[in-house]
């Protein structure tokens, strides 16, 4: 994959620019998130793997990123870390792993920066065995509607700063809509976060009754 300076760049400094906000609250949201995951994990997004030392023993590790310099410092951290993790270069709307392959998916900060959203979502969807689930943490489109209004006019701006990142997508809806049942999701503010990515969702969601139904599938 071709690497733009941007990555590199991107990669370089996301561990210095978040290390104040990950020692603060970053840690502990991973580690309450990630003490649900089980089985066979993908994480989509690893970045530079600030989630590896939250995971609790699982069967299998796999991280994927589509950003060589990220799956870099995220090897660099396994060492210290001492898991084996199976690390893959990829984008989670492109997954190459077979269907029905994971019992726990992963998603912290990564749906605000996908390119096609929805089909990240049915990527997921496919990958996970029918009675899997996602964990995801993500910062969302505020409910206010004047603070979204801020966030639209600077979403292109906030793009050139993060990398491609969206402050303002309707990220809770689109996990519904491709099929999750997120009832048991927690919407709030992200301790310590710029205000702008400030609002957020956080929770685990199985695949929903009716999508597994529809699917003449079972749990
Ligand atoms: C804000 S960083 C979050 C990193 C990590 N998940 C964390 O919690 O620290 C966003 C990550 O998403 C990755 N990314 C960008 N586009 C992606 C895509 N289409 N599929 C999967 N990951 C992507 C980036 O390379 C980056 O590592």
């Amino acid at each position: 994959m071709l690497v733009s300076l941007r990555d590199r760049i991107f990669a370089a400094s996301y561990d210095p620019l978040t290390a104040r906000w990950e020692k603060r609250h970053g840690a502990e949201l991973r580690r309450k998130l990630l003490g649900h995951a089980g089985g066979r994990v993908l994480e989509i997004g690893i970045g530079t793997g600030l989630s590896l030392p939250h995971y609790p023993p699982v069967d299998e590790l796999v991280a994927a990123d589509p950003s060589e310099p990220m799956l870099r410092r995220a090897r660099r951290r396994t060492a210290g870390v001492g898991r084996d993790v199976t690390f893959v270069e990829a984008a989670a709307e492109q997954l190459p792993f077979e269907d029905d392959s994971f019992d726990t998916v992963v998603s912290m900060l990564v749906l605000c920066t996908v390119e096609d959203q929805q089909r990240v979502l049915q990527e997921i969807r496919r990958v996970l065995r029918p009675d899997g689930r996602l964990l995801f943490s993500e910062h969302v489109r505020s409910e206010n509607p004047k603070r979204a209004r801020w966030q639209d006019r600077l979403e292109p701006i906030w793009g050139v700063v993060a990398n491609g990142c969206h402050p303002n997508r309707r990220t809770l809806d689109a996990i519904r809509a491709a099929g999750f049942d997120v009832s048991d999701v927690e919407r709030g503010e992200l301790p310590g976060a710029p205000a702008l990515v400030r609002p957020y969702v956080s929770g685990q969601a199985p695949v929903s009754a009716g999508t597994l139904r529809s699917e003449g599938k079972q749990r």
